[in-house]
């Protein structure tokens, strides 16, 4: 199987595609169905286009859709009607049937939560906490792969603004599940693994699931208290929601905050050395903010460390590749998709398409800026395509304004071997190479 589509679907752990155990497990199988070979790489793509236009077939009948307007036609059209996953008992005589919500209430409903954590009362705890791992990193006094340190480091702080207040069982078994997955994503070791992997990894996962279901009973009988959480929030959207579909949804969550985050913050941390000048301005521009300025009006506060971080974004964004299977036969200007086919979207191929951006290869920060007028025409889309963009943006935005903040202002790198320092594409946009010491300044 194409380890391209593994590595998406790892995290497409997502939306339709789902993420407790079963769903990502099944949906490995299903996607990898011969639809993407090896050799279509993200940068054979960004070629194509130029030559054949944005839209034409990628392989084996797999649609490649790289026109932002098409795009949003064909996303619109296939997630109209997408609601959560139909369970076993919905098709049983006899059994309790209830209706799957539709996915575009439920994203409204984390949209609002990601919005009201966006405050001083949540990012000065998650920017400790933040500080709390790295503190750990310098009391290690070693070597390590700082890819890996900062995609476990993001990914443990946003944790309590999903799910709080879990008992230890439920918090060690997210914890499993939560390193098994930055550890899978960032050594890319799915594409070796064989089938006990598989399995242990489908176990790692079931486990978690559970242990998040059992949570959301304790939450909803009130022998757990409820916390301003995502986890309420899903509570809160449906109260007649079942226990597994709660669960399912927040698994939905902790998944998405292994991926894109840390990944970003990652290669933001790649950019912020390879552009000390920048790095500079940025620390400058934190060290003159005052806490509230700091925690409540982010990204206002800092528009040098936004245009970085609007940058980073384009040039970093997650993941490489999209595969969607279609839900409904779609026909959307003049091509058309049949139910259950598939098709494929790319931001990175947006991101690099020079009909829209000027230099589109090369890390420019100050294209931002507010001298200059970036014609975006829907093409910049390092949250997805309306209508189904990560509902999670505000939170994502400003924590990785708070990670620039502190690998700019209160701690620094010392790499091993910074000739070794490259860019790697492979499923994802990561740094390679990012192996030495975090100090503090
Ligand atoms: C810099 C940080 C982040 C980036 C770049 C990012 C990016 C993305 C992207 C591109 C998607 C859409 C994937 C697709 O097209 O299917 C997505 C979906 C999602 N994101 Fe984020 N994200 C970030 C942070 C977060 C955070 C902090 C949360 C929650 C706390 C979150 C929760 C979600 C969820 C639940 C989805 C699935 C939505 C759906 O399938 O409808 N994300 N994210």
């Amino acid at each position: 199987m194409s380890r391209w589509l593994e590595l998406v679907v790892l995290h497409r752990g997502l939306g339709f595609f789902g993420c407790t155990a079963q769903h990502s497990f099944v949906l490995r199988c299903v996607i990898g169905i011969g639809a993407m070979s090896e050799t279509n790489t993200v940068a054979s793509l960004v070629k194509r286009v130029e030559s054949d236009g944005p839209i034409f077939e990628v392989s084996n009948g797999l649609l490649g859709v790289f026109c932002p307007a098409t795009v949003t036609d064909i996303e619109a059209a296939n997630s109209k009607n997408a609601t959560l996953p139909h369970r076993l008992s919905d098709f049983l005589p006899g059994q309790r049937h209830q209706e799957p919500p539709l996915w575009t209430d439920i994203r409204q409903a984390l949209q609002i939560r990601s919005r009201q954590q966006n405050c001083r009362k949540f990012l000065e705890p998650l920017h400790r906490r933040m500080r709390a791992s790295l503190d750990l990193a310098t009391n290690a006094n070693a070597d390590q792969d700082l890819t890996m340190l900062v995609g476990k480091m993001i990914s443990e702080s946003l944790i309590p603004l999903v799910v709080d207040g879990m008992g230890r069982k439920c918090a060690q078994a997210v914890e499993r599940d939560r390193i098994h997955k930055v550890e899978t994503m960032i050594s890319n070791a799915h594409a070796t693994s064989g089938l006990s992997d598989k399995l242990k990894e489908a176990l790692i996962q079931i486990s978690a699931g559970r242990a998040i279901k059992a949570h959301m009973v304790k939450l909803r009988n009130g022998s757990v208290r409820q916390r301003d959480d995502f986890a309420r929030a899903v509570l809160d959207f449906d109260e007649n929601l079942t226990a597994d579909r709660a669960a399912y949804l927040v698994t939905t969550i902790l998944t998405a905050i292994v991926g894109a985050p840390g990944t970003v913050a990652a290669g933001a941390l790649f950019e912020l050395i390879r552009h000390p000048h920048w790095a500079d301005m940025i620390a400058e521009e934190f060290r003159s903010l005052s806490e509230d300025e700091l925690y409540d009006d982010l990204p206002r506060s800092v528009p040098i460390a936004h245009q970085f971080a609007r940058e980073v974004l384009r040039l970093w964004s997650f993941p490489l590749i999209t595969v969607r299977r279609a839900s409904c036969p779609i026909e959307v200007r003049d091509f058309s998709v049949a139910e259950d086919g598939h098709y494929c979207l790319s931001s990175y191929v947006t991101h690099h398409n020079r009909q829209f951006w000027d230099n589109a290869e090369h890390f420019d920060p100050e294209r931002w800026s507010s001298r200059k007028t970036v014609k975006e025409n829907g093409a910049y889309v390092p949250f997805g395509w309306a209508p189904r963009t990560c509902p999670g943006a505000a939170l994502g935005l400003s924590q990785l304004l708070l990670f620039m903040q502190l690998m700019t202002v209160e701690y620094a790198v010392r790499l091993k071997d910074p000739h070794k320092l490259q860019k790697k594409l492979d499923g994802l946009a990561l740094p390679q190479g990012l192996f030495g010491q975090v100090v503090r300044r």
